[in-house]
């Protein structure tokens, strides 16, 4: 283990920018309005967890009451004690029972578009009929309480109706993203040991047809090689046309559900039970198939819902996560956390950039998106096809911006203000994790000043900070490794079928609580995120990065991030990756992947020469000189998960002059970029 101590923080932001004030026209009422008010209700969900938690759990709908709180016995938390729920219950029927049956709930938008394109629009009553109709069909398949159900498919209606159908009948799901391959199904299926898949004949995807269907029968087919026999495959038919049919096996979806009654009560859940099962990768190859469970879940993806966005019933909002419900982003952040907040949510099925490059602005001017949410990356791309796009449509309905997924750099921090926007919408840049199911560090958009590329301050109840590998609090504005302190209610409750692993990713980083080096029996009770980061003199977080890439240089270290953000910075570079590379003299090196603005392309080596000791420069001169890329290549494009992750462990191969890619490059979204970036090679 090495010591991350003294990761060294060299990213120089001083802007600020205040929330916009109570009375500024046309902004909406804010829930949490003072950086005051933040702060004592933080101070209160501390001091009094039980307190603070127990009342905001008491205004959900539980068909038993919990008796207890919280129950923390590390590395095993447990919230609401005896309570019985159900997360589907909570997102729709309430708002049935309520009298706004009829009110939207889900408001989709299909990828094709010729002349109009295809909108609908589900109420909470069409979902309630609607899951209850799907729940019914896969309880006449055998599915019963707590067995695991597989969902494959496109960005559809069905998709989100899908996962809260399991919810009600107390199936747990297990949402494998669209774009993964049959070998990601196979894995996962097995480790789930799950029997029923539900998939689409094929998904829209920029115009062409991603095969679900197809990956499905050959998933299945290994899978029965390997004597595990899938019972019953639900096809939902998006694209139309034939797809291969295995009769006694797989069945027509709208066929099946209209074949079954529009009556299913809610089951109610312990509020420990299972709700899904999500699978995330490691610094290892196999996939963690992270656990969570149904009345933490539930309270903590509502209550950031709520306050994060700022969402109020019946105020004419419309909110918009461009995730996919493969992620955690989408699960928390399109279903269960914003139903629960009676404001409609927007399902988007297709690219950001078809047919034109402004799609996702002709999306929020059409439907008055109110809150939007993306990702850094998303908006680097953006960036890269120019203000023109937004710039054409009217985007006057947002309130709120938010992003997710990696540290933003403040170029396009900035962007974001000024081109969506309109200078006029806070933007909370969300810190959190597929394993903590919901926000941890925030700002709350009418309370919390924000700096561009800082997470800012943890969200209630949630205690994080910077601690040094002996578990001891780090000083202001030095880097080390950022910890929860305590549970929350979404905190991951295992990795599936893997105590051990769970023991180790998680609680092992730190002392246990006797003071002597964890174990798999004394683990510590401190949460370890991965990620590096420091606090600034305010309190800020600033996330540096996971700490398996920071780079060693000479004896400093260096969050990666922070050479990105400098070398993005500079005018001709639109997105940048750095890894560690090995150097001769320093030990690590530092080596640049960029991508460029179109016009500052290099026409020929020695113009390409000139860049690469331009941006050294500019390096040197926002950094310092310690963080000069030993390496610098130009690509079109870097290589990234279809979650828009870059994939740093094929860049570190590149990196490291070797020859053949011989890791698993099964996420890999285009496998030509690999190809092309090796041809970049400096000259
Ligand atoms: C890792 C978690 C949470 C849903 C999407 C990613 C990085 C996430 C931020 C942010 C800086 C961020 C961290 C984290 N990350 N959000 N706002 N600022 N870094 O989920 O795949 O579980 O990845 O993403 O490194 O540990 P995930």
């Amino acid at each position: 283990m090495h010591d991350s101590s003294s990761i060294e923080s060299v990213l120089h932001e001083q802007r600020v920018f205040q929330p916009p004030s109570a009375n500024t026209a046309g902004a909406p009422r804010w829930l949490i309005g003072s950086i005051d008010e933040y702060r004592a209700m933080h101070r209160r969900s501390i001091d009094d967890p039980e307190g603070f938690w127990g009342e905001i759990a008491r205004a959900f709908h539980w068909s038993t009451p919990f008796s207890r709180v919280v129950d923390w016995n590390p590395p095993d938390a447990r919230w609401f004690i005896g309570g019985r729920t159900n997360l589907c219950f909570n997102c729709v029927d309430r708002q049935v029972d309520s009298g706004h049956g009829d009110d939207p709930a889900l408001i989709w938008e299909g990828e094709p578009i010729d002349g109009e394109p295809e909108i609908r629009r589900l109420s909470y009553r069409d979902l309630q009929a609607q899951t209850s109709r799907l729940a019914n069909a896969l309880r006449a398949m055998g599915v019963a309480k707590g067995d695991v159900v597989t969902i494959y498919m496109g960005m559809v209606p069905e998709l989100a109706v899908a996962v809260l159908a399991c919810a009600r009948m107390g199936a747990a799901h297990s949402v494998i993203f669209g774009g993964f391959s049959a070998q990601a199904i196979v894995d996962r299926v097995i480790d789930a040991d799950s029997r029923v898949i539900i998939t689409c004949d094929g998904a829209w995807r920029r115009g062409q047809v991603v095969p679900l269907k197809d990956n499905v029968d050959a998933a299945c087919d290994q899978l029965s090689k390997q004597g595990h026999a899938v019972s019953h495959v639900l096809v939902c038919r998006r694209i139309g046309g034939d797809v291969a049919w295995t009769t006694g096996r797989d069945h027509d979806l709208a066929q099946v559900a209209n074949d079954a009654s529009p009556d299913c009560p809610c089951e109610p859940m312990d509020s420990e039970d299972l709700a899904f099962l999500l699978y995330t990768s490691g610094s290892t190859g196999k996939p963690k198939g992270i656990r969570h469970t149904t009345g933490g879940y539930m309270v903590h993806t509502a209550l950031t819902s709520r306050y994060v966005f700022n969402l109020i019933p019946d105020a004419g909002q419309v909110f918009w996560c461009t995730a996919d419900v493969g992620w955690i982003t989408g699960h928390s952040y399109i279903i269960y956390g914003i139903l629960p907040s009676r404001v409609p949510t927007v399902m988007y099925e297709g690219a950001p950039n078809h047919p034109q490059p402004d799609r996702f602005w002709d999306i929020v001017a059409r439907h008055r998106v109110t809150q939007f949410y993306t990702a850094p990356t998303a908006i680097r791309a953006f960036m890269k096809w120019g203000a023109e796009h937004p710039g054409r449509h009217d985007l006057s309905s947002l309130q709120v911006l938010g992003t997710v997924g990696e540290p933003i750099n403040p170029e396009a921090w900035m962007w974001y203000h000024t081109h969506i926007g309109g200078q006029r919408c806070p933007i909370v840049d969300t810190w959190w994790q597929t394993e903590t199911g919901g926000h941890m560090i925030t700002p709350l958009p009418g309370a919390t000043p924000t700096k561009p590329g800082s997470c800012t301050l943890p969200f209630f109840g949630i205690d994080a900070a910077i601690l040094n590998e002996r578990g001891q609090e780090q000083p202001r504005n030095t880097g080390g490794l950022l910890a929860i302190r305590r549970p929350w209610p979404s905190i991951l409750r295992g990795v599936h079928g893997d105590r051990e692993r769970f023991i180790q990713t998680y609680f092992s980083r730190f002392p246990g609580s006797d003071g002597k080096p964890p174990t798999v029996d004394s683990p510590s009770p401190f949460y370890f995120t991965g990620d590096g980061a420091r606090q600034d003199q305010d309190g800020y977080f600033w996330i540096m990065g996971r700490v398996d890439d920071v780079i060693n240089v000479s004896g400093h270290r260096l969050g990666t991030m922070e050479v990105e953000s400098a070398l993005v910075s500079h005018p001709a570079v639109v997105e940048a990756a750095v890894v560690g590379m090995p150097h001769e003299i320093k030990g690590t090196g530092v080596a640049a992947f960029c991508t460029l603005e179109p016009g500052h392309a290099p026409p020929d080596e020695p113009a390409a020469k000139a860049l690469r000791a331009a941006l050294r420069e500019h390096v040197a001169r926002e950094i310092g000189a310690i963080a000069k890329p030993d390496s610098i290549r130009f690509t079109d494009a870097l290589p990234k998960t279809r979650s828009g992750k870059i994939m740093r462990r094929l860049l570190r191969s590149l990196a490291a002059g070797e020859e053949k890619i011989t890791q698993d490059t099964t996420t890999l979204e285009d496998f030509s970029v690999l190809a092309r970036l090796k041809e970049s090679e400096e000259g």
